[in-house]
């Protein structure tokens, strides 16, 4: 038997970095997927194939001597072997439309379909389990995970997120994003940590920017609720100005911006930044301007927002 599962792919609108702090953050899914199959196998190892690579290891390996990309997904596997009593191995290959590595949640995505893949060989796990376990596996790369990213690939649709809980925000709004990759790839657990140093170096400032930073998004839900796609691009560009403070946005980020400045409502990196993509907002009037303008140089693509979250095709 296979069990298959995918989840989209991530945008964060507003909040990025400042949520590791306990500031609030707007994400929503995209249109994009990364799609995790598994099949219980009589040799007693757990193979993993994507096109970042291949592993094949014996299941009782120590997670601590896994050095590879795919931990997560052997951490998840050990898991879910252990926690049915299967005494079988597992063959996970994974296929995505979301390159790693640029700020647009492959990483957790990965964590959320991979979860939900391999639960689904033994049962039919809620979308709190497969979230629970996905976290639990992303840590084991990434630390200081705010757990946003996973939040949002495995519910789907826009969504308010804070340490405090989640709010799914039952919108449809009429822009749509514009994405661009600069090609520049990053780890998020370095940028979240180069932050952390700003932090501490420039402990006031760092305080004004999050107070800042909370009051904006404060705004920025106003905007999206009343689907003012204006005000919310200007907001987009607020934001930018203290991602750029924080650090994290480079010379090749701010050509892009200034690229697309007037051919959308606003622009911003998105997810860890330091590399990765950005966003522009638009709407049907000004997105092919927009994607014209970013393709003359760049790899870009539209996204529309995803509804489903993590889905089990079983
Ligand atoms: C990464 O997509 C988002 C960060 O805020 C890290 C996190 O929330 O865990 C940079």
């Amino acid at each position: 038997m296979k069990s298959v599962s995918s989840a989209p792919g991530k945008v964060i609108l507003f909040g990025e970095h400042f949520i590791v702090y306990g500031g609030k953050a707007v994400l929503c899914s995209i249109n994009k997927r990364i799609t995790v199959y598994s099949e219980l196998t009589k040799d007693v190892k757990i193979e993993i194939s994507s096109d970042l690579g291949s592993i094949s290891i014996p299941v009782n390996k120590d997670i601590k001597s896994v050095y590879s990309v795919f931990r997560p997904i052997v951490f998840l596997a050990q898991k879910i072997l252990r926690q049915f009593k299967s005494d079988s191995g597992v063959r996970i290959t994974i296929t995505s439309e979301i390159p790693a590595g640029i700020g647009l949640g492959s990483s957790s995505a990965c964590c959320v379909a991979a979860a939900s893949s391999i639960l689904g060989l033994f049962s039919n796990p809620s979308k709190q389990e497969i979230l629970d376990l996905a976290i639990d596996a992303e840590r084991t790369i990434f630390k200081n995970t705010s757990g946003a990213d996973s939040h949002v690939c495995t519910y789907g649709g826009i969504m308010e997120y804070s340490k405090n809980g989640i709010k799914k925000l039952d919108l449809k709004p009429s822009f749509k994003l514009v994405i661009a990759n600069s090609k520049l790839t990053h780890t998020t657990a370095e940028v979240v940590a180069k932050v952390r140093r700003f932090k501490e170096k420039e402990t006031d400032t760092f305080s004004v920017l999050c107070e800042n930073e909370s009051t904006l998004i404060e705004e920025a839900l106003d905007s999206l609720k009343k689907d003012d796609v204006i005000s919310l691009g200007q907001k987009m560009l607020v934001n930018q100005t203290h991602l750029q403070k924080i650090g994290v946005s480079n010379e090749t980020l701010d050509s892009m911006l200034d690229l697309v400045k007037d051919a959308s409502y606003g622009a911003k990196i998105t997810g860890a930044g330091d590399g990765g993509c950005i966003i522009a907002l638009v709407d049907n009037k000004n997105m092919d301007k927009a994607l014209n303008i970013l393709r003359s140089k760049y790899e870009c693509f539209a996204a529309n927002i995803d509804t489903v979250g993590v889905d089990n095709e079983r």
